[in-house]
């Protein structure tokens, strides 16, 4: 199944750059900075995407852009196999629906934060860390209510399809994105804690750097941040132009990536030192920490406030879409049915399964939702973000490395890599690549 027009060049790599910036470089990679000890996890971060981010990206794109299909129909048409197996590697896009069930929570949260926390800012750390237990506790209503509003705008976008929906999102948010992200670090290089903040992100402590529970937060981050294996840069791939220079393409979706993981890491640590909050306050750093610096800033913090939380939307709903977008359009050719109706289908079961999110953290419903001394929100979290999205990335690693003639790969990538390029690029994805991933996968289970 097609959608009626596709992605222009640059429209691809706007959406992709979308698909990647979102509440993992925002709110998860700065609270993984601080819980993993700053500069020793940023360096290892930063290693990993240049080098198997850039290629695993180059790997998924390659199936999209020369599949041309929906997941399935792409892995079947570069599948070698008589017995044309691999496309059940498409079951990978599952995991976008799973992460969109407590994704779009979080951005909901954001929405009540936006429209309600940044006029009443909290004055200490205990109102603070109180308001937002109370939101998570006690107030399903709310999160409901915006948990419907964020799927709703995903749905509504991702219906419009590539052309008229995805990417003129992406034309307007990702520009406004960029703006309040870069207004801010100006604003917070006017305090004198700034040196302080860009010494706790880029300061390495190297004694952290092979620590294993460091090694698997900064590899587990750099597959969630890139959006790699949950299919989406394949599905992407397939509607852009074929004469796409996909190396170029990953450039610009890996480096302004990490320039605003960089960016919001400096920007919020520098807060941090200024007010004296603690960077290591966990997946709470954006919603406690955060809004209780902005009401240190006195009248200002209030514009701060708002700007902070609608730029975090707006990188959120342009990752939303794009985590929707592969498995509607892999029901819709598998299933034959609508694009629209496989779509709403999708978003209704997200919905529902979202619901049950919140419950699980609500004081009255937890223990019903929760298993293993777990909440659903953390389950599946740890699920998609640690097994699935490494096996999945791990999947089309070895389908592009080892199963696609290197023959053919040449001749895929021969407008965008040199001969050297291309050796790089082979040697990485055939050997580093899996090798890396599958002893920091031995460490996470290890551990
Ligand atoms: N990369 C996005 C972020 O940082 C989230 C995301 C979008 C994603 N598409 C994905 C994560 C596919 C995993 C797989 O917020």
């Amino acid at each position: 199944m097609k959608s009626a027009s596709n992605f222009s060049k640059f429209g691809f790599i706007l959406s992709a750059l979308g698909s990647a910036i979102g509440l993992g470089h925002i709110w998860r990679f700065p609270y993984l900075a601080g819980q993993n000890g700053g500069g020793a996890f940023v360096l290892l971060f930063l290693v990993f995407c240049i080098t198997l981010g850039v290629t695993l990206l180059v790997g998924e794109m390659l199936i999209g852009n020369k599949g041309r299909g929906s997941v399935a129909a792409s892995y079947e048409k570069l599948d070698p196999t008589k017995s044309k197996k691999w496309k059940y590697a498409s079951l990978f896009a599952i995991t976008g629906p799973l992460i969109l069930t407590f994704y779009s929570v979080v951005l909901g949260w954001v929405i009540y934060y936006f429209v309600y926390i940044s006029f009443k800012l909290p004055t200490n750390i205990k109102e603070s860390g109180a308001t937002f237990n109370d939101l998570i506790g006690n107030h399903v209503g709310v999160q409901t209510l915006s948990l419907f509003i964020v799927i709703a705008i995903t749905a509504y976008f991702v219906i419009k399809g590539v052309k008229g929906g995805i990417e003129k999102l992406n034309y307007i948010l990702m520009p406004l994105l960029f703006i309040i992200f870069i207004g801010l670090f100006f604003y917070a290089m006017t305090f004198n804690s700034f040196s302080e903040g860009l010494a706790f992100m880029f300061k390495p402590d190297f004694s952290k750097i092979l620590e294993p529970s460091v090694l698997v937060a900064a590899l587990s981050q750099m597959f969630f941040s890139l959006s790699l294996g949950a299919a989406t840069m394949i599905s992407y791939a397939s509607e852009t132009e074929e004469k796409q220079n996909l190396f170029s393409s990953a450039l610009w979706i890996v480096l302004p990536g990490l320039f605003i993981s960089l960016l919001a890491g400096v920007i919020i640590f520098t807060f941090v030192a200024e007010f004296h909050g603690n960077p290591s306050g966990g997946a709470g750093l954006v919603f406690v920490t955060l809004p209780l610096i902005f009401n240190q800033m006195g009248t200002v913090g209030h514009v701060v406030s708002l700007l902070f939380m609608a730029g975090l939307l707006f990188a959120g709903l342009t990752s939303t879409v794009s985590i929707l977008e592969p498995s509607s359009k892999l029901l819709a050719d598998r299933a034959k049915m609508s694009y629209s109706k496989a779509t709403l289908l999708i978003s209704v079961a997200i919905f529902i399964i979202g619901f049950f999110v919140i419950l699980s953290m609500n004081g009255a419903t937890a223990k019903m939702f929760s298993f293993f001394g777990k909440s659903l929100f953390d389950i599946i979290d740890i699920v998609t973000g640690n097994y699935l999205l490494t096996i999945g990335g791990l999947t089309s690693c070895v389908f592009i490395g080892w199963m696609v003639k290197k023959d053919n790969l040449k001749k895929f990538t021969k407008e965008f890599f040199s001969p050297a390029l291309f050796t790089a690029w082979i040697v990485l994805i055939r050997f580093v690549a899996p090798i890396i991933i599958l002893i920091v996968f031995y460490y996470k289970i290890a551990g």
